[in-house]
């Protein structure tokens, strides 16, 4: 796959693409970038630039502040003598060196070959390593950097880069996944045509407003870039006048200056960049490398248990018969898993108190370790909600160690949902939070847990560290708690979750192999929110739950079946009070289960496209079909029961035949292609017309 030529050129083939750099002069440069090449110099007629030079002309892999460069450069470092200038030059190139990795940082799995690319500041005495990593079978590409300290005096980390890709380009189309509480990854569309675009989170996670995945579209496709990392990031894009393009991706600068000691070493985080010439194919192959890179090893095929969570439910509200008869109906439909959400330690009933104190509330569930009992003996799994970042002023911790608290001294904090958060830079904490969720585990021998995140970080403040790189440090040393606590309970299945889906993010995959995609579970909402996550994130990895109708948040009203129908674009569970189930209900959703768990394969692990339409005439919804396309299933979704179009299935050939049959419709069609004529057909024949704010249909597909 890595080929050096002349010792000019490495090329490297991935799945469907060549990416070339030239490796002599100044800094390497990467002078092809896109479909894969035929012959070695088929990229020469791409060159030519070789001999200039003046640096807006060149792409070279960093760039940085100190001669002509006057554009976003990809590092700024704040020498000992309070300059700003470097001056790193290329010293050498290694294939398949090993990334020595001495941090918490979670970094890609199972690499298949990597090139490193030496740089060095001999003023500074400051050696840069960037890594270009391969997978087998993929197009994803990983690349990030190294930072040695190797002279006599600290220097301060202003930026450094994951990535930066120069491309020949002077305009983008450029989707980002943007949001806020209950709106999670909204895709917008924004146009470049010079100037820069930045698209960062500055909320200490990588946050519901900005998702760190960016994806640019040009005449000759589609390039996409996400980061690994959960707090602040940012990924610039700068066009300039000579229609060079300068991207860059990785730690955001906002705040950011990191002391490096001589001898230190900083690593950062992983920024994985793909081109496809189709945005379907682009997520795919972002779902296998999830799938195959990111998540842990274990969950690459394991099925997923159908959840039946009370938050939505009850509330804080609930007793321990409630949760039983919950639990009760939970089995009886078929569920596998039961989740018991937040309200059950300390003296929990409202938002207000109780965060940090993880012991049980018994007045309420009646012992928790006989209640995981009841629940286990019933034949489920059992589940259990903690938030161990936080605290509350209300709450024994605060009263025996306000100092875990996140507080700036003499300055009144900013309270979110009434809570404070814990510092963890503090290695007390550390250990507080690591105990706590151990005493958690070992007393419901819990087979899940649910990890919530309910608030942005306002009062950054450590006594020990500057507050500069405070984020950076919280965030690695989450890390090493979430590193520490999955490996210690191997079997337990973790979920992310941050009000909803605010830290939906590669970093937070690598140790939990699902995330809660958003609290706001309307199916007509959430159509665009999944959407937009499937995207860059597999289907397996978003939460997706039926709760009841009309929905708690947005007062839309649907039906069981498109509440079902939507929730199988992700991974199923149910979060309502299934005990007001009436008996028809109830054979509903024992049936969906049933349903869900024949096909499960498909739904879960099979490839998957959403429509794309719902962002042009509103009809979304998905197809998935199993790996060798041959079956599967599609579902579309539509606020109105008239709809006379016609619709392009993504992933289907146009060359074959396929059997449509309808789910809970009668319908049965023999499709010629991939073009569904005049949907309206199948949508008349939906049964109940009661005014909605959604429908939906599910149809089964079968090549014949
Ligand atoms: C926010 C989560 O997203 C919800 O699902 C629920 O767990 C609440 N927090 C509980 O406080």
């Amino acid at each position: 796959m890595i080929k050096v030529i002349d010792n000019k050129f490495i090329r490297v083939d991935t799945k469907n693409n060549t990416l070339t750099f030239y490796v002599i002069g100044e800094l390497p440069e990467i002078v092809y970038y896109g479909k894969k090449l035929k012959k070695d110099t088929d990229f020469t007629p791409f060159l030519g630039i070789t001999d200039i030079t003046g640096v807006d002309m060149r792409d070279y892999v960093l760039s940085q502040f100190g001669k002509e460069d006057y554009k976003e450069p990809s590092i700024k470092i704040k020498n000992s003598n309070g300059t700003f200038v470097s001056d790193f030059k290329f010293v050498k190139f290694e294939l398949n060196k090993p990334l020595i990795n001495n941090s918490s940082l979670p970094l890609s799995r199972n690499k298949l070959e990597n090139i490193c690319f030496t740089l060095k500041d001999e003023t500074n005495n400051i050696t840069l390593e960037i890594y270009y990593s391969f997978f087998k079978n993929s197009d994803v590409v990983a690349v990030n950097s190294r930072l040695i300290n190797e002279g006599t005096l600290p220097i301060y980390l202003n930026k450094i880069p994951s990535l930066q890709l120069e491309l020949k380009s002077d305009y983008f189309n450029i989707y980002t996944f943007d949001g806020g509480w209950a709106k999670e990854r909204i895709r917008h569309e924004s146009t470049l045509r010079g100037g820069l675009f930045i698209n960062e989170s500055r909320t200490g996670s990588s946050s519901a407003d900005h998702n760190p995945f960016v994806l640019l579209k040009n005449k000759r496709g589609y390039y996409g870039f996400n980061l690994m990392y959960s707090s602040n990031h940012k990924t610039s894009i700068e066009i300039d006048a000579y229609k060079h393009a300068r991207i860059i991706s990785g730690i955001n600068d906002f705040m950011f200056e990191y002391k490096i000691n001589p001898n230190d070493i900083f690593i950062a985080p992983e920024a994985f960049m793909i081109y496809e010439k189709n945005e379907d194919m682009l997520s795919l192959e972002y779902h296998d490398f999830i799938q195959n890179h990111i998540v842990h090893p274990k969950y690459k095929e394991r099925i997923r248990p159908v959840l039946m969570n009370n938050w939505e439910g009850t509330n804080f509200d609930f007793t321990k018969q409630k949760i039983i008869d919950i639990a009760k109906v939970a089995k009886d439909v078929g569920a596998e898993l039961f989740v018991l959400d937040d309200g059950w330690f300390g003296h929990r009933d409202g938002d207000n108190s109780s965060l940090g104190d993880w012991f049980d509330y018994k007045e309420k569930t009646g012992g928790l370790d006989k209640l995981a009992k009841e629940i286990k003996d019933l034949g489920l799994e059992f589940g259990i909600w903690v938030e161990p970042e936080m605290i509350s002023e209300d709450s024994e911790l605060y009263k025996n160690h306000k100092e875990y608290a996140m507080l700036i001294p003499n300055r009144k904090p900013h309270l979110h949902r009434n809570q404070l958060m814990l510092d963890l830079t503090n290695e007390e904490v550390k250990e507080y939070v690591l105990n706590s969720l151990r005493n958690v585990l070992n007393l419901t021998k819990a087979n899940y847990v649910k990890w919530d995140y309910n608030r942005n970080m306002s009062d950054v403040y450590s006594s020990k560290y500057s507050s500069n790189e405070y984020y950076h440090r919280y965030i690695m040393n989450l890390y090493e708690i979430m590193d520490t606590i999955t490996k210690e309970y191997e079997d337990v299945l973790f979920e992310g979750c941050a009000a909803g889906g605010s830290r939906f993010d590669l970093g937070i995959l690598y140790y939990m192999p699902q995330i809660w995609t958003s609290d706001n579970t309307d199916p007509y909402d959430r159509i665009f929110i999944q959407t937009g996550t499937s995207y860059a994130y597999h289907q397996v990895n978003m939460g997706a739950h039926v709760s009841a109708s009309p929905n708690w948040f947005t007062k839309r009203t649907s039906s069981l079946e498109t509440r079902f129908n939507v929730a199988c674009g992700g991974n199923l569970g149910y979060e309502l009070d299934p005990t007001k189930f009436n008996e028809e209900e109830k054979n509903v959703v024992k049936n969906q289960i049933e349903f869900y768990k024949q096909n499960r394969d498909i739904f879960q692990f099979g490839d998957i496209a959403y429509l794309k339409s719902v962002y042009k005439n509103g009809i979304g919804g998905f197809i998935t079909l199993s790996k060798d396309h041959k079956k599967g299933f599609v579902v579309i979704t539509s606020s109105s029961l008239k709809n006379d179009i016609s619709l392009k299935l993504p992933l289907l050939s146009n060359k074959k035949e396929y059997r449509l049959v309808g789910r809970d419709i009668h319908f049965t069609c023999i499709l010629k292609g991939n073009t569904l004529k005049n949907i309206n057909d199948i949508f008349t024949k939906i049964v109940d017309k009661s005014t909605y704010n959604l429908y939906s249909v599910m149809l089964s597909i079968e090549e014949i």
